[in-house]
């Protein structure tokens, strides 16, 4: 589950985080095989669920909510595959610790039941519970007082907490919530034994403004606030997902989820690396498993990625100014390198109607028509191979560089 922390707002940033900035810890809570499986035709079987959170492990995600136990007989199977298999899973992971597998549950006795009898196979669980705090959804959807919602709360929080001690709580709905409401109803759960709490945009309506002023307001108000960790869990509705939860991240990959999706885990832990002063947290997500994990969900769900870090064209460049540029230095266009990402770097430079001279030239040194006509040494192209580079060598055109590549140049 993501901390909060907000570019404008250091000093509620501070509260979330109880040590110092730079070395807070941004705890990574995935929900790829929860409301991710709920974009539409996504749904995936017990062995890819099992496939998906072993890679999600490799990853470095810290929380992976494994599924909706009280949904169906197979999504408890899931769950409770994932959560036995998630112990063996170790290996490379900086924090050391397995995993932590959570399931969702409705904020009554038996969904919470059925997901503690699915997750407490897993060495870390925890019981993440919901109910809607929105008075459209309390009026409409559930016909219940704010009085009543904030009963129910709090005694299922306490029923799940005899249970286990992780718990996270979601008031649904908490983009379109009376704050002043949430302050009571987080307190309510807090004091029930509540570890975690989300605050949903469920129906991706605020905009950044609003959702980290949603979060400072409670942090400063709610009694324990810095006993629990924040999280924020964003829908894309209005494009503003990556955005409204930049400090915080808790995602799914690709995108996939509800309707428009979830925010992206890779666009928010690129953005976190890229502009580390503006977000002095960590995490411990090794980025170079992004690519792969990607591809995996794709290849499962059938819903290819096209987009930021992880789409085909994310690093591709076409038009001649950004390929000249790229080719004299590869930071003059790319403020992420593919390769950070686990992507594959060759064939970046797209030749199309706006590409110039100079990306042709570098297309037929590639293809081997060509020769490289740089001094010998002064060729930048680190992506030039040792054996491309023993090829130069031996040029006859010996005060030539003489590789073959046309691959930008590395800053
Ligand atoms: O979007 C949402 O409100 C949810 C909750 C169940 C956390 O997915
Ligand atoms: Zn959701």
């Amino acid at each position: 589950v993501a901390a909060c922390c907000r570019l404008r707002r250091p000093a509620a940033s501070a509260r979330a985080f109880s040590a110092e900035p730079a070395t807070d810890k941004l705890v990574i809570f995935d929900t790829t095989l929860r409301d991710g499986e709920q974009s539409p035709g996504a749904t995936l079987t017990e062995s890819e669920k099992v496939e998906i959170a072993k890679q999600l492990s490799r990853l470095g995600v810290d929380v992976c909510e494994a599924g909706f136990p009280i949904a169906s007989e197979g999504d408890f199977a899931a769950v409770t595959q994932v959560a036995k298999t998630s112990g063996q899973l170790t290996d490379g992971r900086r924090s050391g610790q397995p995993m932590r597998i959570a399931g969702l549950a409705r904020a009554n006795k038996k969904d919470l039941e059925r997901c503690y009898e699915a997750v407490r196979h897993a060495p870390l669980h925890r019981i993440h519970t919901f109910l809607a705090s929105s008075d459209i959804h309390l009026e409409h959807k559930l016909g219940i007082s704010r009085a009543k919602c904030v009963e129910i709360s709090s005694s299922m929080v306490a029923f799940a907490k005899s249970m286990v001690d992780d718990i996270e709580f979601s008031p649904e709905d908490a983009g379109r919530s009376d704050p002043a409401f949430l302050v009571e109803l987080c307190e309510a759960v807090i004091e029930a034994g509540a570890t975690t709490i989300n605050l949903p945009d469920t129906v991706g309506y605020t905009l950044p403004d609003e959702y980290s002023s949603l979060f400072a307001h409670l942090i400063a108000n709610v009694k324990g606030a810095d006993r629990i960790i924040w999280s924020t869990h964003c829908h894309n509705d209005l494009g503003l997902a990556t955005a409204n939860s930049l400090a915080a991240v808790e995602v799914t990959l690709n995108s996939l989820g509800e309707r428009a999706g979830n925010t992206s885990l890779e666009e928010v832990v690129m953005a976190l690396r890229t502009r580390p002063h503006l977000f002095p947290v960590h995490c411990d997500i090794e980025t170079k498993q992004i690519m792969r994990t990607s591809k995996m969900v794709a290849t499962y769900t059938g819903i290819a990625a096209n987009k930021a870090i992880v789409g085909a064209n994310a690093f591709a460049h076409e038009s001649g100014i950004h390929q000249h540029g790229m080719l004299k230095h590869a930071a003059t266009y790319e403020i992420i390198t593919p390769e950070s990402v686990g992507a594959d770097s060759s064939n970046m430079l797209v030749l199309g109607k706006h590409s110039g001279k100079a990306a042709f030239r570098a297309r037929l040194i590639e293809l081997g028509s060509r020769r490289c006509r740089r001094r010998r040494g002064s060729c930048s192209r680190a992506r030039c191979s040792p054996t491309r580079r023993t090829t130069a060598t031996r040029s006859p055109r010996r005060r030539r560089c003489g590789c073959t590549r046309s691959a930008p140049a590395q800053s």
